[in-house]
Parts: structure tokens; C-alpha cells; sequence
């Protein structure tokens, strides 16, 4: 008999079906035994009762187990419908049962949250706190929520188009992971910060909409809304202005929530807007939570932050660097004061907070040559450096760029804000530690002294106290 999932067997009602999954939970009541089948659909009651073939071998089973049973799916008494499951309003006799394998006890029990348990623990073995149903919840809505961005965007003409992971240094502020090249001793591939400079050459090349569910690496301190590697809503337009970016962007945040997650309630449309010096006047962040009920976890409270400044000034050596990144276009009226006061020219850039997180983040670029240049040399970075590290990018733009722009939406921040979890690792299936570890995989690890052969690198102990020379950094810290 083919298997069915246990949320198609409410279409089966006085018919013979095979189920299979994990024994959930078993409970024996007399001579009645019940188990709760466990699969990705949900979860079924099911009846064992004294005569059946089935029943001679319930005995042995339990908790964790992977069996098949077939059974007889019987309609429940109205009192007995139980709304709160998919399979509610049946459940099953069972005829025969087959153990597939049989399970060792799990460190922590699985058929109740582990919000409580140790979180090393749960992490090392991920594959078993994923099958609690608030992971499964949250790994769910987190598949709907992608699910919805690329089919709202490929409705609206946007081109879902991959970037390179091997590449080159991008700068978005946070030190990057490096990975040695085997075929060019000494030299290195880095794992990118974001798309940024590869959207922006896709609009070059005439793509005109493109968006991307892209990975992104940043070798950063890790806190609760912070992991080293993330997913971004990778999003560029040409041919558009801040206006039609933010208009599209509110729409798709709308309708996602309005689609998706239904028992949240958007605070006020249109979202209201605040420039960035208002919100530090006002809030001293620029990352307000403006709920009515800071309480109240399914209150989204949108806020867009505009006319942040291009410029600030580094904290560790007071060096003027890039609030957003160096590819922001200046706003046109405050071009004049580039020279003598950087600090207060405004940029075309934006951020989406919500209740106090900033979940997207985004601008217009810069397209001119020209207007680039200046802005490197602003930040202090050397021809030759300008040159080794954006001469593409400065060649790109001779070569006909359009006018474009974007943002990126930090997804796991989102659909955790949407879930009403604290942290983002609640809403990523193989998250690492607080201290950038994998506990399941046992990352990082050692390799072999071939592999380190192979990529030209010789270990050594870290000189005392000397900084290892990388490119100069022109993002704020
Ligand atoms: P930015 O650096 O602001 O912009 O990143 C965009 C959004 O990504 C999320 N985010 C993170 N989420 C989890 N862990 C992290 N370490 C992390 N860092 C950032 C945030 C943030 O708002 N290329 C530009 C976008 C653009 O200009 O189009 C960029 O990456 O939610």
C-alpha cells in the first residue's frame, strides 16, 4: 500500500491507509494503547486495540521510533474534534504496524518545547530539536515567507539571478572570511559581506530588476539578532528613484504579512517615515520600536528611516568612513558641502526598522564616475587602492550604468520578528553558537596537513601582538 501523509487521511474517512513517521507520543490506557504519529504534516491520533496483528507488536514501541501503520480511518465523535490539529477531526484504528527503526531515547524530549533546555545542547543535536513543533513551525513559516517574496517578485518582473560566494573583498563593514586559493599560491578568494557590487553590475548589463535569497558571510561578534552567516532578500532597480523603492518595498512587507501571518497587525499604513537626525534627536537610536504595547509581540510597528548621513567619523582612529557603504549617491542639494562638511551631507539611504530591529536596509547609488571617485578619495583611499580594489566597479561605470538602486532585507531578523522569537537562531534550521561554532558539524575544525599543502598555507603561532595587515577599512565600525 502506498503511504499517505497523516493530513491527507481527514479525505479517508472508512477507508484502509498507510501512514508512517515518529512515534510521538504513546500513552497506554488500560488495555487500549494510543500513539500519536508524527510526519511533516502533522500529527494523528492513532487506536490499538486488543485482536489486532498491530497490537501484538505496539508493546515494544516507543517514543522516536519510525514505524509505518496501516490502519482504518475513523470519523471522531463531535465532542472529541480536536480544532487544534490538522488531523482533528479523525484518527485511526490501527491494522498492522512495522518498525523501520527503532530510536535511542532523545537527550530532551521532543513532543514539548525546548525554549528551556541548553541551547549547546539543543544545537549539537539540531536534527532532534528541529522535530519540535515550534521548530517545525518556524522552519515552516520561514519556507512560506521565501515562498512569497519570489513569487510576489517574479509576478512583478524581477529576475531571481545568482551571485558569486568565491570572489573578491566587498565592503560592508565587518571583517570577512577569507578562503586560500589552491591554484594561485598566496592569494585569496573572500566570502561576501553581500551581492552589493555584483546587483550593481547586473543593472549595468541591463537586468533592470533583479532580486536574490542570498547567503552572506561576516566574520562579526555575534549577538541574538546577529549570525556569521545570514540570508538576505537581496533586492536592485534601474531606472527608479527612492520613492518607487520604498512604495514597492512597504507593498511587498503588506502583503506578505496580510498572506502569511495573518494574526499579526500592521501598526499604521503607510509606514511613517522619520529622518535619521529626528530619530536620534528624539529616540537616541535609529532603530526606534514605536509599539503602542512594547508587550505585544504580534504589533508591527514599521518605521522607514530616511536622509541618513553619507559620512561619519570611525570610533577607533576618527577617520571619515561610509555610514551605509561607499556606493551611496549623495544627495544632490548637499553635493556643495563634500569638502568643507562631509559630515552633513545626507545620502539617498534608508532603513526598515521594525519593533526596534532594523530588518532592510538599502539606497540609491552612485553612477557617475566621477561622483565615485571623489567619494574614495574622500574616504582616504590611495589610487593604487582604488584602482586594485574598485577598478571594475569604476570601469563599469563608463560603460553606459544606468541610474540604480536597492536594499537588502535581513531575512532571518524578519521572519523572527514575524515568529515573536527573540533570537534569529530560532528561526534557522543549522545556526551557530554565540561564539560562531557548529556545535552538530563540529565546526571549525582542523584539517589535514595535505589539504593546508594544497592551499600554500603553513601555520604559525600568532605573532605577539601584531595586527595582520588587511585592506584599510573605509565602513564605520
Ligand atoms: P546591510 O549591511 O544593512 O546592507 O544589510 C542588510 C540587512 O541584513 C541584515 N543583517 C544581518 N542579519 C543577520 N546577521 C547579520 N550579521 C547581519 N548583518 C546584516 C539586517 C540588515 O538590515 N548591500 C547592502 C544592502 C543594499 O545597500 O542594498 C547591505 O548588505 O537586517
Amino acid at each position: 500500500m502506498k503511504r499517505i501523509l497523516v493530513k491527507e487521511t481527514v479525505k479517508e474517512v472508512g477507508k484502509e491507509v498507510k501512514i508512517s513517521g515518529w512515534v510521538h507520543t504513546r500513552r497506554d490506557h488500560g488495555k487500549i494503547v494510543f500513539l500519536d504519529l508524527r510526519d511533516m504534516s502533522g500529527i494523528l491520533q492513532v487506536v490499538f486495540v486488543p485482536g489486532s496483528k498491530a497490537y501484538e507488536k505496539v508493546s515494544e514501541v516507543r517514543p522516536e521510533w519510525v514505524i509505518s501503520i496501516t490502519g482504518l480511518v475513523k470519523a471522531r465523535p463531535e465532542k472529541m474534534v480536536n480544532d487544534k490539529m490538522v488531523t482533528g477531526t479523525v484518527e485511526m484504528e490501527a491494522v498492522d504496524l512495522e518498525v523501520l527503526n527503532p530510536a535511542k531515547t532523545p537527550p530532551f524530549e521532543t513532543d514539548k518545547t525546548t525554549l528551556g533546555i541548553d541551547e549547546e545542547l539543543r544545537l549539537k543535536y539540531r536534527y532532534l530539536d528541529l522535530r519540535t513543533d515550534r521548530m517545525n513551525k518556524n522552519i515552516t513559516l520561514r519556507h512560506n515567507i521565501v515562498r512569497f517574496m519570489r513569487e510576489y517578485l517574479w509576478k512583478e518582473d524581477f529576475r531571481e539571478i545568482e551571485t558569486p560566494y568565491l570572489t573578491k573583498s566587498t565592503p560592508e563593514g565587518a571583517r570577512e572570511f577569507v578562503v586560500p586559493s589552491r591554484l594561485y599560491p598566496g592569494e585569496f578568494y573572500v566570502l561576501p559581506q553581500s551581492p552589493q557590487q555584483f546587483k550593481q553590475l547586473l543593472m549595468v548589463a541591463g537586468m533592470e530588476r533583479y532580486f536574490q535569497i542570498a547567503r552572506c558571510f561576516r566574520d562579526e561578534d555575534q549577538r541574538g539578532d546577529r549570525q556569521p552567516e545570514f540570508t538576505q532578500l537581496d533586492v536592485e532597480m534601474s531606472f527608479i528613484d527612492q520613492e518607487d523603492i520604498l512604495e514597492k518595498m512597504e507593498k511587498l512587507a503588506i502583503e506578505l504579512i496580510n498572506n502569511i501571518t495573518p494574526e499579526n497587525t500592521i501598526d499604521s499604513t503607510p509606514f511613517p517615515r522619520m529622518t535619521y537626525k529626528e530619530a536620534m534627536e528624539k529616540y537616541n537610536t535609529d532603530k526606534p520600536d514605536l509599539r503602542k504595547d512594547k508587550n505585544d509581540k504580534s504589533e508591527m510597528a514599521f518605521l522607514w528611516i530616511i536622509d541618513a548621513p553619507l559620512f561619519k567619523y570611525s570610533k577607533t582612529d576618527k577617520k571619515l568612513v561610509s555610514s551605509h557603504h561607499p556606493f551611496t549617491m549623495p544627495q544632490p542639494e548637499d553635493l556643495h558641502l563634500l569638502d568643507s562638511k562631509p559630515k552633513d551631507v545626507r545620502a539617498y539611504a534608508y532603513d526598515l526598522v521594525l519593533n526596534g530591529f532594523e530588518i532592510a536596509g538599502g539606497s540609491i547609488r552612485i553612477h557617475d564616475r566621477k561622483i565615485q571617485d571623489k567619494i574614495f578619495d574622500l574616504l582616504g583611499v590611495s589610487p593604487e587602492e582604488k584602482q586594485r580594489r574598485f577598478g571594475h566597479m569604476l570601469e563599469a561605470f563608463e560603460f553606459g550604468a544606468p541610474p540604480h538602486g536597492g536594499i537588502a532585507w535581513g531575512i532571518d531578523r524578519l521572519i523572527a520578528v514575524l515568529a515573536h522569537e527573540d533570537a534569529i537562531r530560532e528561526v534557522m534550521a543549522f545556526p551557530k553558537t554565540g561564539d560562531a561554532k557548529d556545535l552538530m558539524m563540529g565546526a571549525p575544525s582542523q584539517v589535514s596537513e595535505q589539504q593546508l599543502k594544497d592551499v600554500h598555507i603553513s601555520l604559525r603561532k600568532e605573532a605577539e601582538g601584531k595586527e595582520l595587515k588587511g585592506a584599510d577599512t573605509i565602513i564605520g565600525d
